[in-house]
């Protein structure tokens, strides 16, 4: 049976993933802040007869992450998916930047999946399909930002990226795949209900590209509908 952790998966692109791999015949260690609230996530769990199990992790803190290590040792994982994420302070512009919320921003969306990588990689290095995901964003892609504003998550997913490059070049002579996504702009908390596109469209998109991914896409930032999307 193929396994893959998912990150965030109390709700939006991470629930709706955790309930496609589930219902493919995936087994999904659906991680999520704290599994006493994730209803919908417990809800799924109770479903798939076992194929979904719920853990907790906050990202932010080395000992939960440390944590979930512990309580996962060495089980391989085909593909773990960093999704947590926070937007932050929305539309932070020159002159309104709250640093604090900077701070928290970076903690979640960059130092998290950092933690997050460092303690699982040997994981997905054991798994056979070896693929390290990370839900970043077209907002973090340099090369198309043409807009002066939200300094705080842009940054945050520039950085990221930046980071999984660098994770991709190491990994490789493992052949661990460590590709970046852009999930669409996705009707979510985060995405609001004017957004583009459904979860079941992004998560789905998603999915059917992470299948098709081979070592000569390490490295890579990929739109959800395939698109390679500029750095
Ligand atoms: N929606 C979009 O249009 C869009 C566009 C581009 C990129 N993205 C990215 O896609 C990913 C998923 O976004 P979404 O739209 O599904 O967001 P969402 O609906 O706001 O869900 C965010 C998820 O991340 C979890 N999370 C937040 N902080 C965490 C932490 N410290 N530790 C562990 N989990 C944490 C949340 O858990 P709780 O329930 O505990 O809060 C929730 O499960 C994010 O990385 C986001 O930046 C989204």
């Amino acid at each position: 049976m193929e396994t893959i952790l998912i990150t965030g998966a109390s709700r939006g692109v991470g629930l709706e993933l955790t309930r496609q791999y589930a219902a493919g015949g995936w087994r999904v260690f659906a991680c999520c802040r704290d599994p006493d609230t994730a209803e919908a996530l417990h809800d799924l769990a109770r479903q798939s007869n076992g194929a979904v199990s719920l853990h907790a992790l906050d990202v932010d803190q080395a000992a939960s992450v440390a944590a979930l290590k512990v309580e996962l040792g060495a089980q391989p994982l085909d593909v773990l998916i960093n999704n947590a994420g926070i937007m932050g302070q929305r539309n932070a512009r020159r002159g309104n930047v709250d640093y604090d919320a900077w701070q928290a921003c970076l903690d979640t969306n960059v130092l998290g999946p950092t933690r997050v990588v460092e303690a699982f990689a040997d994981n997905v290095a054991a798994g056979a399909q070896k693929k390290l995901i990370t839900i970043s964003s077209r907002m973090g892609s340099i090369g198309q930002t043409l807009a002066g504003d939200s300094i705080v998550y842009r940054s945050s997913k520039a950085a990221v990226n930046m980071v999984m490059k660098i994770i991709a070049n190491d990994l490789a002579d493992q052949g661990v795949i460590v590709v970046v996504f852009h999930p669409g702009w996705v009707r979510t908390d985060m995405g609001g209900p004017g957004a583009d596109i459904s979860v079941e469209e992004s998560a789905g998109g998603i999915r059917q590209v992470i299948a098709g991914l081979s070592t000569a896409d390490n490295g890579g930032f990929r739109n959800y509908d395939g698109g390679i999307i500029e750095w």
